[in-house]
């Protein structure tokens, strides 16, 4: 996609943080942010894979050689190790992506293993609250930074065999929408994309590695890629300082809620 020279200008230079930068939407944006800004700019990528963020780091400086790229080890369900991962980082971002998350299972309440819902609890809500925490007062300080944090459509629509993702999903909303509301007087922008299905890894997770079953989910249809959302965390973020594209619900054309779903079989 093509940015054009404004959405360039505004990402020179600028620092941005992304977590779950290993695989699906968060490698994706690391990809988009780097052409959005034609390599002129910082990208401090975490993930537990770090093979993987090795190679994300070196197709990208070969791709742009300007480029910064610092990777590092992070697990967000551990708080130290956030700690860890934003002591090691250069100055404050400018951009956080919160992207980090997965959904594990499909089980109905009562059945639902205990792993399973601290696995997304855990990651997608209280290592969500803890990144922000550790990075917000940092850019309250400097009154300047984006917070874009990758919600689902699930947090605003809840369906049979999720009750614990869509709870983990809604609370990143509302704990966005109050984020909002709390920096209304500063500089400090809060932005949130809500995407349908997209075809990353986030299947076979929830499967448990069972590819037959992840590839069932998207039997039919055409899901959306990593980078249709890519575009839209490096569009919200290279719009000007006062312009908030506060909450997007992204789609598939032949999805429209999670399982209001057309397949051609
Ligand atoms: N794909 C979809 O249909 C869809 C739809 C709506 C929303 N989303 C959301 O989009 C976000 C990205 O998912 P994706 O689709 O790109 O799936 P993905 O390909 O499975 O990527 C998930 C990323 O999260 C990271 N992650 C998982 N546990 C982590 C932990 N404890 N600490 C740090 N990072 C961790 C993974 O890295 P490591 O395993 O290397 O740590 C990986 O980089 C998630 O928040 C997901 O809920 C996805």
């Amino acid at each position: 996609m093509s940015y054009g020279i404004k959405a360039a200008e505004r990402l020179a230079n600028k620092s941005i943080l992304i977590t779950g930068a290993s695989s699906g939407i968060g490698a994706a944006t690391a990809r988009e942010f780097a052409h959005a800004s034609r390599g002129q700019i910082s990208l401090i990528l975490g993930a537990r894979r770090q093979e993987r963020l090795q190679q994300l780091s070196q197709s990208l400086t070969t791709e742009y050689p300007n480029i910064k790229v610092h990777t590092a080890f992070l697990d967000v369900t551990i708080k130290d190790s956030i700690r860890e991962f934003v002591n090691g980082i250069p100055g404050t971002p400018d951009v956080l992506v919160n992207n980090s998350g997965k959904a594990l299972g499909r089980a109905n309440v009562g059945e639902i293993t205990d792993e399973d819902i601290r696995g997304m609890m855990e990651t997608n809500v209280v290592g969500l609250i803890n990144m922000t925490q550790e990075i917000l007062p940092k850019m309250k300080q400097r009154n300047t930074g984006t917070i874009f944090n990758v919600g689902s459509i699930a947090g605003w629509d809840g369906y049979v065999g999720g009750s614990v993702y869509c709870a983990s999903k809604a609370a990143v909303r509302y704990f966005t929408d109050s984020l909002r509301k709390e920096l209304i007087d500063t500089k400090v922008r809060v932005l949130e994309v809500n995407p349908g299905a997209v075809l990353t890894e986030f299947s076979l997770v929830r499967c448990k590695g069972d590819e037959q079953a992840a590839d069932k989910v998207y039997e039919g249809t055409e899901p959306l890629t990593a980078e249709d959302i890519a575009e839209i965390i490096v569009f919200g973020s290279s719009r000007r300082d006062n312009t908030v594209i506060a909450e997007t619900i992204v789609y598939p054309q032949h999805q429209a809620s999670p399982v209001h779903i057309y397949r051609k079989c």
